[in-house]
């Protein structure tokens, strides 16, 4: 499974199930429960180590999650984070740290921003570096962004964030996470792209789904978003709560309404 499969699931009407993994046990279980993309997230951060955000997860720690998860993982797609300060200054130093992630075993690297980002997502896709793109609310920009908030729900903010995400499309970007956006906001946003979108926050109109695993599996200490499931409610095991997960993304039942904008 590569990025490829993901865009010709999507022209079939197939939703993507994609979950974050940051270990090759969890990695294996998913696949094992057919999930198509791993995203190898900066989330790990707040998940694995404790912090209250993204920002302190270094290239290191992403080369070194991505190996594991590629390792547990032989036959999925993995997508690996770009951290925080590792892409922005300029499309050659994303360029460095993109093949870094690439030779850790990662299939495709996801950054965050838009029209902004557009250079580097050409540069990067121009030299054979498949580029996933990340809009609505930015993790890497809380502070900016005053909080972990929805995003686009002003006129003008929706405009900038469909302009964005057609930006993204046309310097190559493959993928699009579209993450805490209202849920019409982003059917409109996928309507109007022919790259797949994968919500988070974002409604059922998304091409496909993507939930941090320690949210979907009830284990994260802090306080769970409104877009989460608990999908180990009602499940045997952790296999058994994976699967719920893909099928639930597959049929349409997840997202429901109370999880989305
Ligand atoms: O790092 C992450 O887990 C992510 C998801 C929230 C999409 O970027």
């Amino acid at each position: 499974m590569n990025p490829g499969n993901l865009q010709q699931m999507s022209a079939r009407g197939e939703k993507i199930a994609m979950l974050t993994c940051y270990d090759a046990s969890f990695a294996s279980l998913c696949e094992t429960a057919g999930m198509d993309a791993l995203l190898v997230g900066d989330s790990l951060g707040m998940v694995l180590h404790g912090a209250t955000s993204t920002l302190a997860v270094t290239l290191r720690d992403m080369q070194y999650h991505t190996r594991c998860v590629a390792n547990g993982a032989k036959n999925t797609c993995i997508i690996a984070d770009m951290p925080f300060g590792s892409y922005q200054q300029s499309p050659e130093q994303a360029l460095h740290n993109a093949a870094r992630l690439m030779a850790a075993g990662a299939h495709m690297v996801k950054l965050e921003g838009g029209s902004v980002m557009a250079e580097t997502v050409r540069f990067l896709t121009a030299r054979g570096i498949p580029v996933c793109g990340h809009l609505g609310f930015t993790p890497q920009s809380v502070h900016q962004l005053g909080g972990y908030r929805v995003q686009g729900r002003s006129v003008d903010d929706a405009q900038r964030l469909l302009e964005d995400a057609k930006a993204l499309e046309s310097a190559g970007a493959g993928l699009l996470v579209l993450e805490m956006v209202p849920a019409a906001l982003a059917k409109e946003i996928t309507a109007q792209l022919s790259i797949p979108t994968i919500g988070i926050g974002a409604g059922v109109d998304c091409n496909g789904q993507v939930l941090v695993l320690h949210d979907m599996l009830g284990i994260y200490p802090g306080k769970t978003p409104r877009f989460a499931r608990n999908f180990m409610e009602g499940a045997e095991s952790v296999q058994a709560a994976l699967a719920a997960y893909v099928q639930a993304v597959k049929n349409g039942a997840f997202p429901a309404s109370e999880h989305s904008f």
